[in-house]
């Protein structure tokens, strides 16, 4: 590839990779311990662009990312220690590139660090764009690898369902492997989802939740195997329009969670808030200490009502709806 002049503009990129972000609405942590998950994945995400060098001279440059809409995040593959820089050379090198000279641009649509899949997101369009950029193909099982040795950076050992949804997008039950199997709904499924909380790490959540179970093995390993259950009734329960069993399925993950240990008062307040306003089922959703919330709408009108109810206590309110 030739480098333009230095006088000249830097070169229009189009995005070169696309990701969804992604909602669990039953099933995480279970699924660390190889229960099933039912997983949503929200249009709402990330693409990547990249630009080559605008001058020679910075063609051994190290690979720089950019993503404004992060709080103007700004890393580069050289850099020690950060997390979003470590994640990016885990990516390069599982791709077999330097990224010397390049510049990626990401324009992100949702908040990082609150249960949304963020991390996930970003390595599955920093991969696609990557690959698109030096013709590598990219089936799933090489994308998967490439994405779990980002995902370990931010997760420790992650289930690999964020990066799974987050590229295939759409409605799946997700089994550790991975395995996916993609789900279609008889009609639309209306969710509200409320960013109740600032993120906690996942890493730490789940570490939290192993330790629990090696104190308590006889009380929640039971628990674990309930919500993968619960999991299955709930994939039937989706695939039948059976909105009424599927939010209630969601309320006993909630509390299911909760014993677990990972639900936090402004997250519970959240979820009473959106019950209390018509939600057939709410839960924390994700890895838990903070973050967001999943509210289950039975039609618009009651998805409208239930955001502006959580307006009260959440930053920001989406809703999605998926067909
Ligand atoms: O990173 P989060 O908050 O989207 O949570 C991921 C889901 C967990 O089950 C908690 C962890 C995992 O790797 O499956």
């Amino acid at each position: 590839m030739t480098s333009p002049s230095a006088s000249s503009p830097p070169p229009l990129s189009p995005p070169l990779g696309l990701s969804s972000s992604k909602v669990l609405l039953l099933g995480e942590h279970a699924v660390v311990y190889g229960q099933p998950a039912l997983a949503v994945g929200i249009p709402q995400g990330l693409s990547a662009s990249i630009s080559p060098p605008a001058d020679p001279l910075l063609s051994s440059a190290p690979c720089r990312l950019l993503v404004p809409t992060w709080s103007n995040l700004s890393v580069h593959s050289d850099q020690p220690d950060a997390p979003v820089a470590l994640a990016l050379r885990a990516i390069l090198s599982a791709l077999g590139l330097s990224g010397h000279g390049l510049t990626i641009h990401v324009d992100a649509q949702i908040p990082p660090g609150v249960g949304l899949g963020s991390s996930a997101s970003l390595a599955v369009a920093l991969t696609r764009a990557l690959a698109t950029y030096h013709n590598i193909p990219l089936d799933f099982a090489t994308l998967d690898r490439v994405c779990m040795a980002a995902e370990r950076v931010f997760h420790g050992a992650p289930s690999g369902i964020d990066h799974s949804v987050a590229a295939s997008g759409g409605v799946v039950r997700f089994l550790k492997g991975p395995i996916l199997e993609p789900l279609s709904l008889a009609s639309p499924l209306h969710l509200v989802i409320g960013v109740a909380a600032p993120g906690a790490s996942t890493h730490l959540m789940v570490s939290g939740v192993r330790a629990r179970v090696e104190r308590q093995p006889k009380i929640l390993h039971p628990i674990i195997q309930t919500i993968g259950s619960l999991v299955d009734l709930g994939v039937a329960a989706l695939q039948t329009s059976n909105w009424t069993t599927l939010g209630e399925l969601m309320d006993i993950n909630h509390g299911l969670l909760c014993a677990l240990g990972v639900s936090t008062a402004p997250l519970d307040q959240a979820v009473y808030i959106a019950r209390a306003a018509g939600a057939l089922g709410a839960k924390l959703t994700g890895a838990g200490g903070g973050g967001c919330i999943v509210a289950l709408a039975q039609d618009p009108p009651s998805q409208h009502h239930i955001a502006t109810a959580l307006h009260t206590v959440c930053n920001e309110v989406l809703c999605p709806t998926l067909t």
